[in-house]
């Protein structure tokens, strides 16, 4: 791919307003989200969501999620149902994914469902993200912005560090806050059914429906072909529940306890998730095999460990 030089843009509206002409010429635009930073092109545009593979080093068959900037928005794109309507009036805007069937006149790319009959809307509460989507005026094709399989970026230094110079801009406004993937909920079927656990906890969710949501199974195909197990790869070993380390290992803690890092010393959650990316490249970049304290599996604790466990699995390549 060509190099490209990338622009630093900030988060004021002429900036904006700039990556939005960017990004509506066919460019790529890296911006922030409250989750992890995205990596923005037009997702009508199949030239300009093929550069996102391109830039990423992604699979084609991992599909997007189209950035929209409200329920309204969706709706020209997906078929809304009953269940949509009641999650999207309690958690968009904010870190919460559907997967609804495609309408007929969607005017998506089919680059971005990867020829999926469904497509994967989020509505980020960002305001640097919101902004940009109003004066882009259209839906946006944003996988998370670092190389594919490799630790998703929460501060606009993580994304150059994979992106400089395969993008043509970046909006950098300080580090993301939620620090987690969206959550994907599937609901093309007859039950919601959580197909990746993210920044907002499942329980939350269960909460407003009234019933427990079906389970992906790992054995089963991928129906999010964004499931590799493999995913979130640092250079280095990981291991996870380690209660005890070896001398050559860095330790990340969680809770009260000596360590190299601790993503949370009062047992936050929330906090942990927020620290969780920057601390595993913190750690990778001192070159030992990292071992990562147990996390408890509840909450933003079950995306946590979903994370870790793609970090510690086998890598195919
Ligand atoms: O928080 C987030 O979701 C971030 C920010 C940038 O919005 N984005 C993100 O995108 O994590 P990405 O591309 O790294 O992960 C998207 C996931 C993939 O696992 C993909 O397989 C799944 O969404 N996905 C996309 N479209 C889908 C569809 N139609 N059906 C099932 N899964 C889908
Ligand atoms: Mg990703």
């Amino acid at each position: 791919m060509t190099s490209l030089r990338t622009r630093i843009l900030s988060a004021q509206n002429s900036d904006l307003n700039t990556a939005a002409a960017i990004l509506q010429a066919g460019g790529l635009v890296a911006f922030p989200t409250e989750t992890v930073y995205g990596l923005g092109a037009d997702a009508r545009s199949g030239t300009a969501v093929a550069q996102i593979y391109a830039a990423k080093g992604r699979p084609s068959f991992n599909p997007l999620i189209a950035h929209i900037r409200d329920a309204t928005a969706a709706q020209q794109h997906v078929i809304w149902s009953e269940t949509a309507n009641q999650l999207a009036e309690a958690f968009w805007p904010g870190p919460l994914t559907l997967v609804l069937p495609l309408r007929e006149d969607h005017g998506i790319a089919s680059l971005v469902t990867a020829g999926l009959q469904t497509l994967a809307v989020r509505v980020p509460r960002h305001p640097s993200a919101q902004q940009l989507l109003s004066a882009f005026d259209g839906p946006l094709a944003a996988p998370s912005a670092n190389l594919s399989g490799r630790v998703s970026a929460t501060t606009a230094a993580h994304v150059l560090s994979g992106l400089e110079g395969r993008i043509d801009a970046i909006i950098d406004d300080g580090p993301s806050s939620v620090g987690l993937e969206s959550t994907i909920l599937g609901l093309e079927g007859d039950r919601p059914k959580l197909l990746r656990p993210g920044g907002l906890p499942a329980e939350d969710i269960e909460r407003l429906l009234r019933y427990p949501l079906l389970r992906r199974d790992e054995s089963e195909t991928l129906s999010a072909p964004g499931q590799l197990i493999s995913h979130y790869a640092p250079n280095a070993s990981v291991r996870l529940n380690v209660r005890s380390r070896q001398a050559s290992d860095v330790l990340l803690g969680f809770g009260k306890m000596s360590c190299d890092l601790n993503l949370s010393a009062s047992g936050d959650l929330t906090e942990a998730a927020a620290n969780l990316f920057d601390y595993l490249r913190q750690l990778d970049a001192m070159g030992h095999p990292i071992a990562i304290a147990p996390i408890p599996d509840i909450g933003l604790g079950a995306a946590i460990n979903d994370r870790l466990r793609r970090a510690a699995a086998p890598r195919d390549s």
